[in-house]
């Protein structure tokens, strides 16, 4: 079987060093990986292929920094033409970054089979570039690999039943990762207070709206003076603080550069708290047993929710200080398993292997 992997955006190189590391162990299976450049700095992108030994891609499209339609577009062109040569027998794609809408586009129309991990998602917030991203890739993939039972439950209210593609409830591969990855931690070079909450914020949605952003910021702000909290600094974010000039004003709240996936891990690892507008971090928080703020109105992670071990706090600074002194004032529950058994990738290579 001749699998061509397009990854991109940060997210997605920690779920492909999961699903590929179970390729490589299985010599049936060939393995082409292509980068699109969506993600650029080293910290966003090199330090994730040194850290978690992802296979080197066979090519790097550097396509980025550019608005969505010509992002998309660019990469659209260039895949098409890679998998003219390749041939693949299956195109992988992860997530709902604009990377995982080229990549889909390009091989359904070639009438290659798309595989889509993290298939079946929905925030129900058509605002969102990921939902538009996450609806059209679901809708032309064949293998919908869905990490929750939410998921498989959103694609059957959207009629895929009737649809010829195969529906798997495979776990999720950012299971597969934190556990993999958790005796590997490696704590941040800048080195962090004993006692801190992690906070990360990039979403288009917070960063693009200033009232929002200052909302958020300020409460960071006043939790800040109660406990440290620790923001690595999403690229996207620093250029919009230094435009609108927001200042850091607490000096427990610690800005840092971005950090790979194993200093994030011993941030979780060690951290009282988390608050986000990341899915992946929502869930991550989860893994190691720490309550989350998400700083959205929904999310798609919603049996987090469901189970008390995420509050949405939305952009309002009250209703985020309030969550956060309700997850301080008591005990949190964590149910087990929700995602799986930390095998997603092995089920999702083995059910590809089925067909070719
Ligand atoms: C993208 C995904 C989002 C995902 C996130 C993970 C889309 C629509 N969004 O958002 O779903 O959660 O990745 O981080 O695909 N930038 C740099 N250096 C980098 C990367 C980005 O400076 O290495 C800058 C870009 O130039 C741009 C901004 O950050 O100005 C946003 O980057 P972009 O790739 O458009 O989207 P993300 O916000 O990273």
């Amino acid at each position: 079987m001749k699998i061509f992997t397009v990854i991109g955006a940060r997210p997605q190189f920690i779920k492909a060093a999961t699903v590929s590391r179970a390729i490589e162990n299985d010599e049936s299976i060939n393995e082409t990986i292509v980068h699109t450049g969506q993600h650029f700095d080293d910290n966003m992108s090199r330090v994730f292929f040194d850290e978690l030994n992802i296979p080197r891609p066979l090519h790097n499209l550097d396509i980025h920094s550019l608005n969505h339609g010509a992002m998309t577009g660019r990469m659209l062109e260039q895949l098409e033409e890679l998998i003219l040569i390749e041939k693949p027998d299956v195109v992988l794609v992860y997530g709902d970054t604009n990377s995982t809408l080229a990549g889909a586009l390009a091989a359904s129309k070639l009438h290659i089979p798309v595989a889509h991990v993290e298939a079946g998602l929905r925030s129900f917030n058509m605002y969102m570039p990921e939902e538009v991203n996450r609806i059209i890739t679901d809708r032309i993939s064949t293998f919908l690999f869905c990490p929750t039972t939410e998921a498989i439950e959103n694609l059957r209210k959207e009629g895929f039943d009737y649809n010829t593609c195969h529906v798997v409830n495979s776990g999720d591969v950012m299971y597969d990762a934190a556990l993999y990855y958790a005796d590997k931690a490696k704590a941040p070079a800048t080195g962090v207070p004993e006692n801190f909450i992690l906070a990360t914020l990039h979403r288009a949605e917070n960063t693009d709206d200033p009232q929002r952003l200052t909302s958020i910021f300020e409460a960071f702000n006043t939790i800040s003076k109660e406990i440290p909290v620790v923001l690595p600094l999403h690229p996207r974010t620093r250029k919009i603080m230094e435009k609108n000039g927001l200042k850091n004003n607490s000096d427990q709240l610690i800005l840092t550069e971005p950090q790979g996936y194993l200093q994030m891990i011993s941030l979780l690892k060690n951290c009282k708290m988390v608050m986000t507008d990341s899915g992946g971090l929502q869930k991550e928080a989860y893994f190691f047993r720490k309550p989350c703020i998400t700083l959205r109105n929904e999310t798609e992670w919603v049996e987090l929710v469901n189970s008390g071990v995420n509050k949405l706090g939305g952009f309002d600074k009250s209703v985020i200080v309030d969550a956060f002194r309700s997850f301080r004032n008591s005990d949190t529950f964590f149910p087990e398993n929700l995602y799986g058994n930390g095998d997603a990738s092995q089920k999702i290579i083995q059910f590809l292997k089925e067909f070719y």
